[in-house]
């Protein structure tokens, strides 16, 4: 046999099985019978993708089964290869759709089985910042169940995203190791089919992130090539299956490494670079990273636990932990403070007051820690920026959960960690490493003092975090796009959005929520040729809609041509292009005259007609979408939101928790634009309505401004 034969006879077995499947489910629903994934918007995603063509309904799927035919050629050539492998994997998602029909619920516990549209968005930002430097593919049982689950751990304490199919979930489970989404380890199936379920995600991030129109099965493949950094791991013995969907893999770009040398030699298989052999399980990890172009950044930090952003979505429950530090209750704080460099040595780490092992197990206590910086180039206007990066530092230790922010902080510390001995200078250690780590380009030296002695932290909260934090807000709300001089573009999206720019100012931040004017003027200076570059506002073109000659000139330069012109305050005309990563998008409501906006967080219906995920699937890509956009959540209260449409009186609904998030500035900002005082309370959400119609109601009732605006379309 060889390679040639192994993987057609694989595509033929798996065609087989589909469509016996499929005529079955004909047989017994009839061809109008509906099909669909759960939760996205590209149903089917692959061979939608692949095809341009949706499948709703079995009938479709029989007809798109014969176009899957159409990839089966018979040729020897390694083209021939890759076309059966991609048939397989289009075959594959048959299937599984068909486990999915009627609203079943295929999969449970550990698995997951298909993933929704929202995950793959959340995956954006850390695998566009490097925090998830690769995915792997993990399939079949590994020799042992110890190698097995010392392989997972092993791309899990390197932040790569680890997807799990077949024998590894139950060696995993064998052995007690903790899976799930929050730590970044996802057994997808046991069934081969399943892995489809990640070739799914990366398929649908070239849709979502990198505007591939459905249908262009070229630029696809090449998107999941260049941005896409998987792999697969597939142990021995490999079948004419497992083959065959490897051949898929390779076919977007993914290596496949395997241990089964007797497999690979009887077919004679290597393809360079992309089907590799590797008899020893623990150099899998390295062979990985190496054929995939896989750069790890390494930290090294002093504590007795792991350190890796696997660990950011890690959950704590009470049962597990040893103390908690919890701000609503008792006096916490985490603050930044610049000094003299003669006030700081370097890498001082103190603890003042007693330390976790004399708290009792379950207890709450005070905690406050200040990180001392140094440094020429550094500027009090950074501190805000370091501070809120301490959020994801102290999430990545292994059993430590932190929420919050400033003085509403809360900390626990897991049982399992602290008999590894972590201690509150371990707190420290982390800040330290990080900051100078992060941020070497302006901080020369750091020392930090931890708090546990509650007085003390008492006495610090009001008297210096506080007014610190006070001082910051007021420079903050006084600060306007008209009070600077300059925006900052952001390109950080570009690795999966390639044609998208961010244009921030101090009135309207990064659409997803991470990146202020500060931010980005921080992150232009600690890295001049970095992914925020100063853009100059001086040549007006239209003031009303806020658009300016230089910002256009500057979005045309950052998004290599695709992009000719942007308005910094309109929704209709020429607005901000998203990526994909936004926390919110707002969209026309045509009979109320306004705007509905939905938050990631938000699962139901907006009165649109459109679900947060459906909105979002016409709204990334980094392509202009009038009447709809992508923003933070904290743009909502911006005297510049929407300010060519007539600002935030345009907004009619929005879900209650994003309501009670925003109401105070929110209705700060209506009495001071129109007079209006809780102006939230004439905003409809989805306990008022999720039809345009209710909801129009409900405006009238409340007499909403909306109403009497001008026509917005
Ligand atoms: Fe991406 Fe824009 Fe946020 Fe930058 S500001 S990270 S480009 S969404
Ligand atoms: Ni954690
Ligand atoms: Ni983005």
């Amino acid at each position: 046999m060889t390679l040639f034969d192994v993987v057609f006879a694989g595509n033929d077995a798996v065609f087989g099985m589909t469509e016996k499947a499929i005529d079955d489910a004909i047989a017994a629903n009839g061809a109008d019978k509906a099909v669909a994934l759960p939760d996205t918007a590209y149903s089917l995603p692959c061979y939608y993708a692949v095809t341009g063509t949706k499948v709703g309904n079995l009938g479709e799927m029989k007809a798109a089964l014969g176009v899957v035919k159409t990839l089966m050629t018979r040729e020897k050539r390694l083209n021939d290869v890759f076309m059966s492998g991609v048939a397989t994997a289009l075959c594959a998602e048959f299937i599984e759709t068909l486990k999915y029909m009627d609203g079943a619920k295929p999969y449970e516990a550990p698995c997951y089985g298909h993933l929704a549209d929202a995950v793959i968005r959340e995956l954006g930002v850390p695998l566009v910042t490097g925090d998830i430097p690769g995915v792997a593919v993990i399939l079949g049982a590994a020799p042992t169940a110890q190698e097995g689950v010392d392989l997972v751990k092993s791309y899990q304490a390197q932040g790569i995203l680890v997807t799990l199919v077949g024998g590894i979930i139950d060696q995993c489970e064998e052995l007690g190791y903790k899976t799930g989404a929050n730590v970044r380890v996802i057994p997808l199936g046991k069934d081969v089919t399943s892995v489809i379920h990640v070739v799914s995600v990366a398929i649908r991030a070239a849709l979502i992130f990198g505007n591939i129109q459905p249908g262009d099965a070229a630029g696809l493949m090449k998107y999941t090539m260049e941005r896409v950094p998987a792999f697969v791991n597939a142990f021995a013995p490999l079948n004419e299956v497992i083959v065959a969907c490897g051949a898929g893999a390779i076919a977007l770009g993914f290596p496949v490494i395997t241990n089964d040398q007797p497999t690979v030699d009887a077919v004679n298989g290597r393809v360079p670079k992309s089907l590799i052999v590797q008899e020893d399980i623990s150099k899998f990890n390295a062979t990985s990273l190496e054929a995939r172009d896989i750069k790890i950044k390494i930290t090294n930090i002093d504590i007795p636990v792991a350190f890796a952003s696997a660990f950011e979505g890690e959950i704590i429950r009470r049962g597990d932990m040893q103390v908690e530090f919890d701000g609503s209750r008792v006096d916490c704080f985490e603050l930044v403070q610049t000094k003299e460099a003669s006030e700081i040595e370097d890498h001082k780490i103190e603890v003042i007051g007693p330390d976790i092992d004399t708290f009792e197990v379950g207890s709450k206590h005070s905690i406050g820690y200040v990180v001392e910086v140094a440094g020429k180039s550094m500027q009090t206007d950074f501190e805000s920026v370091f501070e809120r990066k301490f959020h994801s530092y102290l999430n990545c230790v292994e059993g430590l959960m932190h929420t919050g922010q400033r003085d509403m902080i809360r900390i626990r510390i897991s049982k399992d960690t602290f008999n590894a001995g972590f201690r509150a200078k371990h707190i420290g250690e982390v800040l330290y490493a990080k900051v100078k780590n992060e941020f070497a380009a302006v901080v020369d030296k750091c020392q930090v003092k931890v708090y546990t002695d509650a007085e003390k932290c008492t006495e610090l909260r009001h008297n210096l975090a506080i007014p610190v934090f006070d001082k910051r807000d007021e420079r903050l709300t006084s600060m306007t796009d008209e009070s600077v001089d300059v925006y900052y573009s952001c390109i950080m999206c570009q690795a999966f959005s390639p044609s998208h720019v961010c244009v921030v100012t101090p009135e309207r931040l990064g659409l997803c929520g991470a990146v202020s004017w500060l931010d980005a003027k921080a992150t232009n200076e600690l890295d001049p040729q970095g992914p925020c570059q100063i853009i100059t506002k001086e040549k007006v073109i239209d003031e009303r809609i806020g658009e300016y000659e230089d910002v256009n000139e500057a979005v045309r330069k950052f998004s290599q041509g695709a992009l000719e012109d942007v308005s910094l305050y309109s929704i209709i005309e020429k607005p901000m292009t998203s990526c994909g990563c936004f926390e919110c998008i707002c969209g026309i409501e045509p009979l109320s005259n306004g705007v509905c906006i939905a938050n990631r967080e938000y699962a139901g219906m907006t009165p649109i007609g459109m679900t947060f995920s459906e909105l979002a699937s016409m709204t990334g890509g980094g392509v202009q979408t009038p009447g709809f956009m992508g923003h933070g959540k904290h743009f909502i209260a911006s005297k510049k939101f929407m300010k060519a449409e007539g600002g935030v009186a345009r907004i009619v609904w929005m879900p209650k928790e994003l309501k009670e998030t925003v109401a105070e500035r929110l209705n700060e900002t209506a009495k001071e634009l129109y007079g209006i005082e809780n102006f939230t309370d004439m905003i409809g959400d989805e306990t008022v309505a999720e039809d345009p119609e209710t909801l129009l109601a409900f405006l009238e009732e409340k007499g909403h401004p909306a109403l009497t605006m001008e026509p917005m379309m």
